[in-house]
């Protein structure tokens, strides 16, 4: 039963909460966000909703995971209208911190995580995924979930921290939930805010042609040729191009064909003038 949502922005006091709760036998979720929520993120706190008795959705914008350049200073940040929505579905708590209070002066650790974290984002985007494994290794070590959430539409990010929560025995079970997309097929984003009318109506051409590549593929089309079809495809679209590739499922191995037997995606990362956009199709 729903008591209320209570929005707690100091560390301590969240502790302090969820050990009632714990205490009181309750089976935990997280959803970490950097919030302007929209229908994507409501259907992670769905899915927590499913997977424990108490829901936590923190709300944090990590200045950790934006590069130099990038749109930290311009992220939507829409907090009242996000607790008014989380409240609505049936969240039991925000958490939504300072950055003070995350990064307190002095700070010095960094959570890397090899491997996964390299190609496709962690190319165009240095550091980026560093910053992801900080903040989640945070998030994670405050909360201590017994389940946490996330998007698909960041399948690399996933990625990255489910290796993260392996490799450092973080006892918590990590859930992807699939992408949620507007009728037209574009893929939930806050960053889809940015885009004018015109490029909104673009943007749902990259679905369309990893729909198609992933079909292509799958039909037998020779994979570098395929791709270089649909990297040309989104430029003449009007995209400039980051990366479309072919990558297994489970570690992100790059692939020029399929493998018998392996799960395999085609993801891309464009950008609509200043808008960067990423989606995945599994194959
Ligand atoms: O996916 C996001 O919104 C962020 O990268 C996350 C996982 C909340 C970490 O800041």
């Amino acid at each position: 039963m729903q008591q209320g949502l209570s929005v707690i922005s100091q560390v301590q006091v969240l502790r302090d909460e969820i050990r009632e709760h714990r205490l009181a036998g309750k089976r935990i979720a997280l959803v970490p966000t950097m919030g302007a929520l929209h229908e994507g993120h409501l259907s992670l706190v769905t899915l927590a909703r499913q997977r424990a008795d108490i829901v936590i959705c923190s709300i944090f914008v990590n200045p950790k995971q934006f590069g130099e350049g990038e749109d930290l200073d311009a992220y939507p940040r829409t907090l009242e209208a996000d607790v008014r929505l989380l409240d609505e579905i049936g969240t039991d708590l925000v958490f939504s911190p300072s950055s003070d209070d995350i990064y307190p002066s002095g700070f010095a650790t960094k959570v890397s995580v090899a491997g996964v974290s390299e190609g496709m984002c962690g190319d165009d985007r240095p550091e980026h995924f560093d910053g992801v494994a900080t903040i989640v290794a945070k998030l994670l070590l405050m909360v201590l979930p017994d389940v946490a959430i996330f998007g698909e539409k960041d399948f690399q990010q996933l990625l990255v921290i489910k290796q993260m929560v392996r490799d450092l025995n973080i006892p918590v079970e990590i859930l992807g939930a699939p992408i949620v997309r507007a009728e037209d097929g574009l893929a939930l984003s806050s960053r889809n805010e940015y885009l004018s009318a015109e490029r909104r109506a673009i943007a749902p051409k990259l679905y369309e042609v990893l729909t198609d590549l992933a079909a292509e593929i799958r039909n037998g089309g020779e994979v570098p040729r395929v791709i270089e079809k649909a990297r040309g495809r989104l430029i003449d679209y009007g995209f400039s191009v980051d990366y479309v590739e072919l990558r297994s499922g489970l570690h992100l191995d790059r692939r020029t064909a399929l493998v018998d037997g392996e799960e395999a995606r085609v993801f891309a990362a464009v950008r609509l003038g200043a808008t960067r956009l990423i989606d995945n199709v599994a194959v």
